[in-house]
C-alpha cells in the first residue's frame, strides 16, 4: 500500500516537474503535432509575440500513433512559443510544413469513408450551422482538431456545391475567454436587424453554446467573408439562463426568421426540454415558452402536409430524431401528435439546412453517425444528407426522409434483375463482394417464413420480422399491414450502413465491423423470401481530387 501511494506521489511530483517551452518562428502553414492514445492528455498554450493566442489540451508524445495539425496561417512570420504542460519529450518533434503529416496519403486511409464526409484530423461530432449561402453549402461541425477523441471543441467547416463532395476548411470556431465551442446554428442577417452587415454584404450570424467548467452560455459571432472568418460579438454572452434552470445544462441553440411577424426565434435545450425565445435584433432575446421532454440539439421547422403548401406542419425533434408534430405561432409550439421515430441507430444531433436556394424549396436534414473508426487518426462521420416530408398515413402525418437526389450522381450504370431467390440473389451480388462503396434498392417478400434479410461480410444489416414486426430490432408496421413486402435503399460505405425502407417511412443506421470474420460479400437469407426487385450501384469516391 506504502510503495503504491509513494509511487503516485513521486508520478504527480514528476507530473509536477514536467512542462516545457519551444520557440518558434512560423514559417509554414501547418504545424504537425504528434500524439499518442496512451500518452496524457495536458494543456498547450501558443504565446504569439508574448500573448497567449490559442490553448488546448493534448496527448502530446514522442511516439506517435497518428499525427495531427494546427493552421497557422494567420501566424505566419511571427514568434510562436509553445508552452506544454505535460512531458516535454514530444515538443521537440512538432514541425513546421505546408502540408499535413500523412497528406500524401489523405482520403485514401484505410477505414476512410468514400463518399461520406469525415475530417481529415481529429473528432467530429454534431453538424452545427448548416446553411447554403451565394452558391455554397456550409457544414460547421464539432470538431476536436488534437485528437480521436471527444474534447476541446471548435466549429470545423467545410463547404459544398452539391451537398456531396466537400472541401474542408480551416476551423471556423476557436474557444474562447467563454468556453469552448459548443453545437449551434447560423442565420443569414439579410436585413442587417444586428448591425453587422457592411455595404451590401449582409452578416452570416452564428448562434452557439460557450461551455465552461462553470456554466453554459449562448453567445453569437458573424462572418463578412462567407464563414471564412468570425467576429464574436463584444456583448456575449447574448443568453445566460444558468440560474433559471439551476442546471449547466442549457445548449444548442437553434435560431430563425419567423416570417409572419418578422422576428427572430431561438429554440434552445434546457435542462428537460426545448425553450423559445424571440429577439429583434439576434442580441436580446426573451424567453417566450418551454417544452418537455426533449434532450440535447433542437430543430423546428415547417413542412407542407403532402407536399400541400396551403397546409402545413411544424416538426419539432431532439437529439435523437423523436419529432413531435404540430403548430407554432412564433412564440409557442403547440404539439398535435404524440412521438414519434423515423430513424435509430447512429443517428444523432441533426440539423436541417437553413437559407435553402431559391428555387429549392426541400428540407435537408444532416446527422452526426456515432460511428467509430478504430486507429485512424479521424473519428465520427456525417450521414448523407436526407430529404425530410410529411405524409399522411393511416396512423396520421408522419415524418418520412430519404436520402437526397443528388447523390445518385456518385452512382455508376447499375445492374437490375428481378423475381429471384435468395441463391440467385446471392450469386448476382457475388461479383460486388469487395466493394466497400456501394447502393442496392431491393424489394423482398417473404411467403414461408417470419423473417428474411440481408448481411454483410455476416454483418446483419437488414433484419425482417414479421411476426414480431421488426426492422432490426425496432417495431415496424408497413403502411399496408397485411403486406409482406419490404423495399429498401441500402447505402454502404468503408465504416457505415444506412438503410431506408418503404420509401423513407423508417430507416437506420448502423457500424460496420471493421474486422468481419467472414469475407464472403451480401448474403441474403431467409426461409425461401422472394426478391422482388433487385438494383446494385458502386459509388464513386467524393474524395477523387
Ligand atoms: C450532442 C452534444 C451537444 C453539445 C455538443 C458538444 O452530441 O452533446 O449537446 O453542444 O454535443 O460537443
Amino acid at each position: 500500500m506504502k510503495k503504491i501511494l509513494l509511487t503516485v506521489l513521486a508520478a504527480g511530483c514528476l507530473t509536477f516537474a514536467w512542462g516545457g517551452d519551444r520557440t518558434l518562428t512560423v514559417t509554414a502553414r501547418y504545424l504537425n503535432l504528434p500524439v499518442a492514445r496512451q500518452a496524457d492528455r495536458r494543456q498547450m498554450t501558443f504565446h504569439i509575440d508574448g500573448r497567449p493566442e490559442r490553448s488546448f489540451v493534448i496527448r502530446l508524445s514522442a511516439k506517435p500513433d497518428y499525427w495531427v495539425f494546427c493552421d497557422m496561417s494567420e501566424y505566419l512570420g511571427k514568434t510562436l512559443r509553445i508552452h506544454f504542460d505535460g512531458s516535454p519529450a514530444g515538443l521537440d518533434h512538432i514541425y513546421g510544413d505546408n502540408q499535413i503529416a500523412g497528406a500524401d496519403s489523405l482520403y485514401r486511409e484505410a477505414n476512410r469513408p468514400q463518399w461520406h464526409f469525415t475530417t481529415r484530423r481529429g473528432w467530429t461530432n454534431d453538424p452545427n450551422g448548416l446553411l447554403y449561402y451565394d452558391g455554397e453549402y456550409h457544414l460547421f461541425y464539432q470538431h476536436n482538431p488534437y485528437e480521436s477523441e471527444w474534447e476541446n471543441m471548435h466549429w470545423g467547416h467545410a463547404v459544398s456545391a452539391d451537398l456531396i463532395h466537400w472541401e474542408e476548411l480551416p476551423d471556423a470556431l476557436y474557444p474562447d475567454r467563454h468556453g469552448t465551442v459548443f453545437s449551434g446554428s447560423t442565420v443569414v442577417d439579410y436585413e442587417n436587424t444586428a448591425g453587422f452587415n457592411r455595404a451590401t454584404t449582409p452578416a452570416i450570424v452564428a448562434a452557439y453554446t460557450a461551455d465552461s467548467p462553470e456554466r453554459q452560455v449562448q453567445c453569437i459571432a458573424y462572418s463578412l467573408d462567407k464563414g471564412r472568418t468570425w467576429t464574436r460579438y463584444d456583448g456575449n454572452p447574448v443568453i445566460n439562463s444558468k440560474e433559471q434552470w439551476n442546471s449547466k445544462d442549457t445548449r444548442d441553440p437553434r435560431i430563425f426568421r419567423y416570417a409572419p411577424s418578422n422576428h427572430w426565434v431561438m429554440v434552445l435545450n434546457e435542462r428537460n426540454g426545448h425553450s423559445i425565445y424571440t429577439s429583434a435584433d439576434l442580441k436580446h432575446w426573451q424567453y417566450e415558452s418551454h417544452i418537455t421532454g426533449f434532450w440535447e440539439c433542437p430543430d423546428l421547422f415547417e413542412l407542407p402536409v403532402d407536399g400541400n403548401p396551403r397546409n402545413t406542419r411544424r416538426v419539432m425533434y431532439g437529439a435523437s430524431g423523436t419529432y413531435l408534430i404540430g403548430r407554432f405561432d412564433g412564440r409557442q409550439f403547440i404539439p398535435e401528435s404524440g412521438k414519434h421515430r423515423y430513424t435509430t441507430g447512429a443517428f444523432y444531433a441533426a440539423q436541417t439546412v437553413a437559407n435553402m436556394p431559391d428555387d429549392d424549396d426541400r428540407r435537408i436534414q444532416i446527422a452526426w453517425g456515432r460511428i467509430a473508426h478504430g486507429d485512424m487518426p479521424f473519428n465520427g462521420i456525417m450521414l448523407l444528407p436526407t430529404e425530410l416530408s410529411l405524409r399522411t398515413t393511416k396512423e396520421g402525418i408522419k415524418l418520412f426522409s430519404n436520402p437526397v437526389k443528388e447523390i445518385d450522381r456518385l452512382q455508376s450504370s447499375g445492374h437490375r434483375a428481378d423475381h429471384l431467390t435468395v441463391e440467385q440473389a446471392n450469386r448476382f451480388l457475388e461479383p460486388f463482394k469487395n466493394i466497400d462503396a456501394l447502393r442496392i434498392k431491393a424489394r423482398l417478400r417473404l411467403s414461408h417464413a417470419t423473417d428474411a434479410g440481408l448481411r454483410l461480410h455476416g454483418q446483419p444489416i437488414l433484419t425482417y420480422d414479421m411476426n414480431f414486426n421488426t426492422v432490426n430490432g425496432v417495431f415496424y408496421s408497413p403502411e399496408e399491414p397485411t403486406s409482406m413486402e419490404l423495399s429498401v435503399d441500402i447505402l454502404i460505405d468503408k465504416t457505415s450502413v444506412e438503410v431506408f425502407v418503404d420509401d423513407g417511412a423508417y430507416s437506420f443506421s448502423l457500424q460496420r465491423e471493421i474486422r468481419p470474420r467472414h469475407r464472403d460479400g451480401l448474403q441474403f437469407w431467409g426461409n425461401r423470401p422472394e426478391i422482388l426487385s433487385i438494383e446494385v450501384y458502386e459509388m464513386a469516391s467524393i474524395w477523387n481530387r
